[in-house]
């Protein structure tokens, strides 16, 4: 099988690891891929979002299957003109991948599909917004009803914040959500989806604020670890029958039936889980953990989802132990972060089965210098028998690598190996 993956981040990376891990997958090619990916795949530079050259590309290549990693392309049809061509596509048309490009349509669907998520209202312009901040709060969730890439998202106790973020995303043009917070930890599950067959992959977390403790702004993602010694199998199947399945079900009734990847954000509260966001694509950084311990070929499970017979597959099989995902961020992101900085000790790339760099913000100078070129440079990730030793193989590995002004979270994991539960 030969494979097409199109983005450029650290989840990407992971993808063409984990195919050419797949004995079935003969050929991978990325576009635009980035410097890590070259011993891997073969690298184009070809626009994501340029549907016809993403078609032209699967063409030349001769692809099998194309796998659309990030949500912009897929919200802006892309898949729909892989499939028109008569490709095997893995992602949503975007008409499903409004579940993530427009909030307020998924609050719709689940409303429909009866699944439990916050209360929430749609703000259009500023005279609505200060009567419609004293219906929410203390804690005010104020998002941005389109696509933000993690950071449209602001949870405070402070309402003048609230207040200066939603009328910032207004001034901009952006429709605003407000939303009653979701107490309890927070769990990322994907799940293969062909139509109304939904299939679980590992539960994890991710950490999404820049520091220690779960502090200062959202990124698009600082850390994640997987499985969730927290989280039962029987949660699991709760949240796939009554979250996702009832969703799926539901984007089918409405005529666009959801194809490739639906990631559930649930928050664990008491009353059971409740939905904080769909997203119609993998998740990054927790893809970089869950398919580390993936023992299942994964060609054959994204081409089953393709082309609507993920039924019929084997469900997927997992290595025994923990994964854990640290990224290695350039100094000040996630405001303007600084690029353009030597990287060493990155090696050649070169993966093992404990200790994986994978890249995100890097580029090659012309001098043959790897450098950071975006906010989240790298992702290692650290695989062990069990979540501390994962761990330390993620912070051993991140300490052989040095960008001057980088930082990266210590904490990733750290609440579920003390037997905390993390929120
Ligand atoms: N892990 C957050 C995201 O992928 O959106």
């Amino acid at each position: 099988m030969r494979v097409l993956v199109i983005g450029s981040g650290a989840r990407e990376h992971a993808l063409v690891s984990a195919l050419r891990r797949d004995a079935a997958v003969s050929a991978v090619f990325a576009a635009p891929g980035n410097a890590g990916m070259v011993q891997r795949a073969q690298v184009r530079p070809v626009d994501p979002c340029a549907a016809e050259d993403v078609v032209a590309l699967a063409a030349e290549v001769a692809a099998d299957l194309v796998v659309i990693g990030p949500e912009v392309p897929l919200v802006l049809g892309v898949a729909d003109a892989v499939r028109a061509a008569g490709f095997a596509c893995f992602g949503p048309s975007a008409a499903a991948a409004q579940i993530e490009g427009s909030k307020a349509f998924a609050k719709d669907v689940m409303s429909a599909a009866g699944v439990r998520t916050a209360h929430s209202e749609i703000v259009d312009t500023p005279a609505e917004l200060d009567a419609a901040l004293d219906r929410f709060g203390p804690t005010w969730v104020v998002k941005d009803d389109g696509l933000a890439a993690g950071k449209g998202v602001v949870v405070t106790t402070d309402r003048s914040a609230a207040r200066k973020h939603a009328a910032e995303l207004l001034e901009q043009g952006h429709r605003v959500l407000l939303e009653s917070f979701l107490d309890g930890p927070e769990v990322s599950l994907f799940c293969l989806v062909d139509g109304e067959t939904v299939v679980p992959l590992l539960p994890a977390q991710d950490h999404k604020r820049v520091g220690d403790g779960d502090t200062g702004p959202n990124t698009g993602g600082m850390g994640a670890y997987a499985p969730l010694p927290w989280l039962d199998d029987a949660t699991v199947t709760t949240i796939v029958e009554q979250v996702v399945r009832p969703v799926a079900v539901e984007l089918v009734r409405r005529g666009c039936g959801f194809s490739g990847l639906l990631y559930a954000g649930l928050a664990i509260g008491a009353a059971g889980p409740a939905v904080v966001e769909f997203n119609c694509r993998f998740g990054d950084p927790e893809t970089q953990a869950v398919l580390a311990l993936l023992d299942s070929p994964l060609g054959e499970l994204l081409h089953a989802t393709a082309t609507g017979t993920l039924a019929q597959v084997d469900r997927p099989r997992w290595r025994d132990g923990s994964a854990v995902t640290v990224v290695l961020a350039a100094e000040n992101y996630p405001a303007r972060p600084r690029v353009g900085d030597a990287i060493s000790g990155v090696g050649e790339g070169a993966l093992d089965d404990s200790a994986m760099v994978l890249h995100a913000g890097t580029a090659v100078r012309a001098d043959g210098c790897l450098v950071s070129a975006g906010g989240r440079v790298l992702s290692v990730v650290g695989v062990g028998a069990d979540l501390s030793e994962a761990r330390r193989r993620v912070y051993d590995r991140l300490a052989t690598i040095k960008l001057p002004g980088s930082h990266y979270r210590t904490d990733i994991g750290l609440a579920a190996v003390e037997n905390r539960v993390e929120v």
